[in-house]
């Protein structure tokens, strides 16, 4: 196979959802269709849970589920899908964010009784913002949830997107008899057992055919035919260019667990999902196609094996191919790095990767050289864009509680920003570091990890601040008005940029207003 026939049977993709709708469900059994895993039970969902352990513990455990699963891929029909976990805990939504950098289509998972909630909310947003395009699953139609209908009403007005449903479901519930695929026009029925075998599937042309009254009753194939007729009405056919510039939202209707509409949704996510497409950088647009390497790294990590300190950093692969042994060029360092032993993560096994194609995703064992954002190539000089810090909205002072590991500290507080477990601001005024998270958990992984990987102490104050926002300005006198005006709430982040920290959301308005000069920005990129 060619490079270029290698690049189109890819299809990297990331399932994002609200804790428990299952996501966790739904990534085992494509990797049982895949035959990636051969039972059920084999994915260990990376959710924290409270309970009987501490939040240490879970932390840990989770990072070592999602370090195994950060990437499976299976072969199906002839292509190779590649999904991305993402974390389950909010307050590791950053992580997330950041993996959807390295996706190029994703498929939002709904339960059918919460309807959309408020983490996919937040997600959704990012997707839209890159254009990614989207397809949806409504989960759980075994249980009790909401109409069909009013859930299309809710995608529509919660997540802003144009959703077109491809399947629809007969009943719910304890009347749940299964889905039509509006987009394979067969009739996917639920047997009672709930495993859904290949003769449960029809094709079936024609709901007028009176065959449907005896296959699923008179009363509920009348509805079928009023909701179908109903969604021709309202709907329009479906186009696979308006799903791919992310105009229309695909959705399909099952329920993962009992393994059913899963199948539906797997034949048309591969059919129609995009292949690697372009990537941006500083420089400009990299094609897939063109022949030489290049990738950058969206996620480190840390930890691997407590003993030895090391680190993988995951590098999405954009254009050319990579080779084991081959020297790349790490553009930020200026310096050439051969990685003899690049692995993939997969769910059931780990591999070393002789060559992977744009699309896949490597890891490259690390002793500090990355950091998130960097970029890997033949020697051009290449920046990706795209893969942002978002503004913190949680800051603790961070202060060194034993004298004599200040330098541990120092080097610790700098890998784990590498990492992108928080941002590091050092405060202009006071001169006292600050950190600003996104979820309040990474206070306690920072000082647990400060301790156990670098022999450091770190003691909290509180930070009574509502924003951590980036500021620009075009007129250098106006800047330095506003940074004497505002000296107390002057910080720098970790390049050197101008930080402004707002004290409250009034501040931050206030502050806005009276210097229209200044922008204000709520990503790092500008
Ligand atoms: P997540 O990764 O999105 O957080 O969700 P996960 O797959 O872990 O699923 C959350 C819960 O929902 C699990 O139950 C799972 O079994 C259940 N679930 C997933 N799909 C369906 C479905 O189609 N129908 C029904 N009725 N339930 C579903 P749990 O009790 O939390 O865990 P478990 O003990 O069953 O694993």
């Amino acid at each position: 196979m060619d490079r270029k026939q290698e690049i189109q049977r890819r299809r990297t993709f990331a399932i994002i959802a609200h804790p428990d709708a299952g996501k966790t469900t739904l990534t085992e059994k494509l990797l049982l269709f895949g035959g990636a895993i051969q039972t059920a039970g084999a994915v260990k969902s990376n959710k924290i849970k409270k309970g009987t352990t501490s939040d240490f513990m879970e932390i840990e455990r989770q990072r070592g589920i999602s370090v195994a699963t950060s990437v499976m891929g299976f072969e199906y029909r002839g292509l190779q899908v590649n999904i991305l976990d993402t974390p389950g805990h909010k307050d590791f939504a950053e992580d997330t964010y950041r993996t959807l950098t390295a996706v190029d289509s994703v498929i939002v998972v709904i339960d059918v009784a919460k309807g959309v909630e408020e983490q996919t909310e937040k997600l959704v947003e990012v997707c839209k913002m890159r254009k990614t395009p989207i397809m949806v699953f409504v989960n759980k139609l075994d249980r009790e949830g909401k109409d069909a209908f009013e859930l299309l009403d809710e995608i529509e007005e919660k997540l802003k997107l144009n959703p077109l449903p491809l399947s629809w479901p007969i009943g719910m519930g304890k009347r749940f008899q299964g889905v039509y695929s509006l987009y394979e026009k067969k009739l996917v029925l639920f047997t009672a057992h709930g495993k859904q075998q290949e003769n449960d599937v029809q094709v079936f042309e024609n709901l007028e055919n009176e065959e449907l009254d005896q296959m699923i009753g008179d009363g509920a194939a009348e509805v079928l035919r009023e909701e179908a007729d109903l969604i021709t009405g309202v709907y329009p056919e479906f186009e696979v260019e308006e799903y791919l510039e992310g105009n229309i939202s695909p959705v399909f209707f099952g329920s993962a667990v009992n393994n059913f509409g899963v199948r539906e949704l797997l034949d048309c996510f591969v059919e129609v999902a995009p292949s690697p497409g372009q990537t941006l950088t500083e420089e400009r647009e990299i094609d897939p196609y063109e022949d030489k390497f290049s990738g950058f790294v969206f996620k480190i990590h840390a930890n691997i094996d407590p003993k030895h300190r090391n680190r993988v950093a995951f590098v999405r692969v954009c254009s050319g191919k990579f080779e084991r042994g081959k020297a790349y060029k790490h553009i930020r360092l200026g310096k050439n790095l051969k990685f003899a032993n690049a692995t993939t993560f997969m769910a059931s096994k780990k591999e070393i990767v002789q060559e992977a194609f744009p699309g896949d995703i490597v890891g490259l064992y690390d002793t500090g050289n990355f950091k998130i954002g960097d970029s890997l190539s033949e020697g051009e000089q290449l920046h990706f864009t795209g893969i942002p810090n978002f503004a913190p909205e949680l800051f603790k002072y961070v202060e060194n509680a034993d004298p004599m590991k200040s330098k541990q500290l120092a080097k610790g507080l700098d890998q784990l920003m590498d990492e992108g477990v928080a941002q590091l601001f050092l405060h202009q005024y006071t001169n006292r570091k600050i950190i600003g998270t996104v979820g309040a958990l990474q206070f306690d992984v920072i000082q647990h990890r400060l301790l156990h990987e670098y022999g450091a102490t770190c003691r909290y104050e509180h930070a009574s601040l509502h924003k951590a926002v980036w500021i620009t300005c075009d007129d250098a006198a106006v800047m330095k008005a506003f940074r004497s005006r505002k000296a107390k709430n002057m910080a720098k982040d970790k390049h050197g940029n101008d930080v402004f920290l707002a004290e409250t959301s009034w501040d931050l308005n206030s502050t806005q207003e009276l210097f229209p000069e200044i922008q204000f920005h709520f990503t790092s990129e500008f």
